[in-house]
Parts: C-alpha cells; structure tokens; sequence
C-alpha cells in the first residue's frame, strides 16, 4: 500500500506538507487515502455477520440533532434483487455484483415520534427532506470506509433514484422514507485505482471562497488526461470529437442532458415540501 504522502500527492498532484509520522502509521489512513471503487467482485459470497457489522458500524456515523434520519436496508430477497438488477441493467457491473444494499432517507420516524407524544411537528420544510439526505450520504460513506477496512469493494449507485417510485413500492418504503443511493459490493477481483481529484487549490477554501479556479482546473484536466484518458468520450453525436476532452468536458457533457428531473416530483409525492 502506498503512504498517505505518495496517495495525496498523485490523487491532487501535489500535496504541499508532509505528513505525521502518526498518520502514516495508520493502515485505515493509508487506506483512505488510495481508495477507489469497485465494480468487479469475485462469486465469493460475505457472510451476514460481516454485513451486518459493517451496517452497525456506518449507523454509529454523526447524525444531525442525533435525530438518526437514515436507515440501510439490505436486499437478501432474489425476487427482489432480480428486479432491481433488470431496473438497472444499463450499468453491467450491478447484477454481478454480489451483494446489494439501499440507504434510506428517513423522517418518517420523526414524524410518527410527534404522533406517539402528541407534539406538534413544525418542521415540514424542505430541511427535513435535506436534513435525512445528508444523514443518508454520511452513512453510505461510513459502511464504504467500514467495507474497504474489512478488504471488501463498493461501488455507490445513484442511477437507483432513476427509478425512484418503483424501487419504493418494491422496497415497501413508506411516506417520508426514500432512497439516497445503492450499494454494490462484494470481495473484489483485483486492486482499485486512485482517481484523481480536483487539486485542493480549488476545493480547500481559506475564509473566503476562491472563485478563481479556472486555470487550475484546466491544468487539472491537462494532468488528468495524462494519467487516466477516458476511454470513451460522451455524446459525440451532439458535441464531436475533442482533442482535449478532460474531466471539465466530460462533466459539461454528461449535464447537458437532462437526468431525474422529475426526482422533485417524487420527492414531493413521498410526503415531503421542497420549500
Ligand atoms: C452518491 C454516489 C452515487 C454514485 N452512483 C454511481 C452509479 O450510479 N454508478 C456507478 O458506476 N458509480 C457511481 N458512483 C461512484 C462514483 O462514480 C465514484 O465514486 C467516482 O467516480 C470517484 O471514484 P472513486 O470513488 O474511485 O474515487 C457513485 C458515487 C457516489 C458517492
């Protein structure tokens, strides 16, 4: 495994200190630091207490106000399975990956606390709907953390909300209960790579936010198409081939289209305001 140092310096292209010799010492850091994705898993399955572990160790993450506004629900059910793999057949690496999970959003339980107590809710904003969301992505990110300590890979899976209202009624979720991301993951069949991220100069902000990021983010696209080139440039039809196409393209490309924008209409019909 690679020291933090050397993970940082090619995952920002540079990182300008050095670091602790305490920090070094620390395999999850280490870890952390030259982590990826998965999304290809040996047919090796994992045992329930292993999954059930790491699901108790992401639900001990921070939770706002400790109002625990997110749950994990676990696919064990092949019926059930089967079906999200052909919902999400555009993505190939999902059916194959071993196992599945959803992290829910949750201000049901919030609400139903109110009933049980008889004490009015006067939150029902769109912060309830935020506050759950956030919640949600804390622990997806704490059960991936968990799952690459155990040496297990994971690949999030936001396409899932593309299908939002039928993975709701397979999942039997209820009212102000709602799907952040899925969760492919499995042992993996070989090493992650380190993707590459924007240097911190654009994403670690002193006092003020920097607006001035364009000409370190073209470098960063220069420096990206370096180490890792995309294979496959999108929407040719529409834009062309580019000669220079690096993260910034790739980003403006994939956002020229339209994706879940009915997702608001959704969320609204699941019982929540979005004002
Ligand atoms: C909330 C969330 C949703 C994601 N959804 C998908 C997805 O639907 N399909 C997929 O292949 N990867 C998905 N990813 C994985 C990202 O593409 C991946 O994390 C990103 O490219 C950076 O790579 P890295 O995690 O290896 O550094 C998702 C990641 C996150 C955090």
């Amino acid at each position: 495994m690679r020291s933090i140092k050397e993970a940082l310096d090619h995952r920002y292209g540079d990182f300008p200190h050095s670091v602790d010799p305490r920090l070094e010492a620390s395999e999850f850091l280490r870890g952390l630091a030259s982590r990826g994705v998965c999304r290809r898993f040996r047919d090796e399955p994992v045992p329930r207490e292993l999954i059930d572990t790491l699901a108790a160790l992401a639900l001990a993450a921070p939770s706002k106000s400790d109002l625990q506004q997110r749950d994990i629900l676990i696919i064990e059910d092949v019926a059930i399975r089967n079906r999200i793999n052909t919902l999400l057949a555009d993505q190939d690496w999902i059916p194959k990956a071993p196992h599945f999970l959803v992290v829910l959003g949750n201000n049901r339980r919030q609400r139903q606390v109110h009933n049980w107590t008889g004490i009015p809710f006067a939150n029902d904003h769109l912060d309830a709907f935020f506050n759950a969301s956030v919640d949600g992505g804390i622990v997806l990110s704490s059960f991936v953390l968990a799952a690459e300590v155990a040496g297990l890979g994971c690949c999030p899976v936001s396409v899932i909300r593309n299908h939002a209202q039928e993975v709701s009624d397979l999942l039997g979720l209820p009212d102000h209960v709602f799907p952040v991301a899925g969760l492919g993951f499995g042992w993996p069949q070989g090493p992650s790579y380190i993707s590459l991220r924007l240097p911190l100069a654009a994403t670690l902000h002193r006092d003020r936010y920097n607006e001035s990021t364009r000409e370190i983010i073209s470098a960063y696209d220069r420096r990206r198409n370096g180490v890792f080139p995309y294979r496959q440039q999108r929407n040719v039809a529409r834009f062309g081939t580019s000669e220079s196409y690096g993260w910034s393209e790739d980003k403006a490309r994939q956002y020229a289209e339209p994706e879940r924008a009915d997702f608001g209409q959704f969320v609204n019909a699941r019982g929540f305001k979005l004002k």
